[in-house]
């Protein structure tokens, strides 16, 4: 496994990995570092799945708001590379935001509507942060596959939209979401969680996992309702406080009508979550098949 801190090596390691077979495809994993077994899982596909496969490990400051945790974001450049390694990576991507950024930047890349609601409406500029460090990370390393986990479904959906606007040549390839066994899907900011916290936070994946079970009993709940019980489980939960629960039409993100019954869903329908632990956010959600 190559580890390159410049662009001009990282363009060099590709050409270099692409050109030792004769048709090879790029497999690329972005992330922030950090990683756990979800990285992990889309590490091994992109491995699996391509001749040559590239991770990038870069904490993007101009995805995080002025009171976000940039200052605090975990960090560990060893086990982080260790691990990838062990998943089979080529290329391990490292940059400085000197390099990344030499200048204040001036082009943006900005999907619009789709970045105002859910995550978008807390965290303004979050989602231009993110297509504009994609985009510029997609032109460098001119990648066939990129693989996304959908625990950040409004990021995919965002990301989706995107490459189809921009007419990019790449294929996003969302990955399922991965937990811990007790239900809490993995993230890097799990680790901020005090015990306490970490034991209450199973309420989002809990939730999720009865809409299910009410759907069974009443397929006809409504959109609202549906909303509303989840509110109601997590606010069962004293640590818990909402920031939002959304239900809305997958890969659109457009609201569903409060009345709207679920079993009359044409579109695949996302419920998402996002409650704080303390100073922790976490979001968790899931993705309900369209019935017709
Ligand atoms: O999902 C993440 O870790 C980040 O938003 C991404 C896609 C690597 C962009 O910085």
């Amino acid at each position: 496994m190559l580890v390159v801190r410049t662009i001009a090596e990282l363009r060099t390691a590709i050409q270099e990995n692409k050109s030792k077979q004769e048709k090879s495809t790029v497999g690329f994993v972005p992330t922030m570092g950090y990683l756990h077994e979800g990285h992990a899982s889309l590490m091994r596909r992109a491995a699996a799945e391509n001749e040559v496969s590239v991770l990038s490990i870069f904490v993007n400051p101009i995805q995080f708001g002025p009171n976000e945790d940039l200052d605090r974001y975990p960090r560990d450049e060893q086990r982080d590379l260790a691990l990838a390694e062990n998943c089979g990576i080529d290329i391990v991507f490292l940059p400085s935001v000197e390099m990344m950024y030499p200048q204040e930047t001036k082009t943006k890349v900005v999907v619009a509507q789709m970045t105002a609601s859910l995550c978008g409406a807390s965290r303004p500029g979050h989602f231009d942060g993110v297509t504009t460090v994609v985009s510029k990370l997609f032109h460098m390393v001119q990648p066939d596959r990129a693989y996304f986990g959908m625990k950040d479904a409004q990021q995919v959906a965002v990301l989706q939209q995107m490459v189809y606007d921009l007419n990019m040549s790449v294929e996003l390839v969302p990955c399922p979401i991965v937990r811990e066994e007790d239900g809490l899907a993995l993230s890097s900011r799990n680790v901020y969680l005090s015990e306490d916290e970490r034991a209450q936070a199973l309420v989002l994946s809990q939730s999720l996992q009865l809409v299910q079970e009410w759907l069974a009993v009443e397929p006809v709940l409504t959109t609202a309702a549906l909303a509303d019980r989840i509110r109601t489980y997590i606010n069962g939960s004293p640590l818990a406080e909402i920031e939002y629960v959304e239900v809305v039409a997958f890969p659109s993100l457009q609201p569903l009508a409060a009345s709207f019954p679920m079993s009359e869903r044409n579109t695949d329908v996302l419920i998402a979550l996002a409650v704080r632990f303390g100073t922790t956010r976490l979001i968790d959600n899931r993705l309900l098949q369209a019935v017709q």
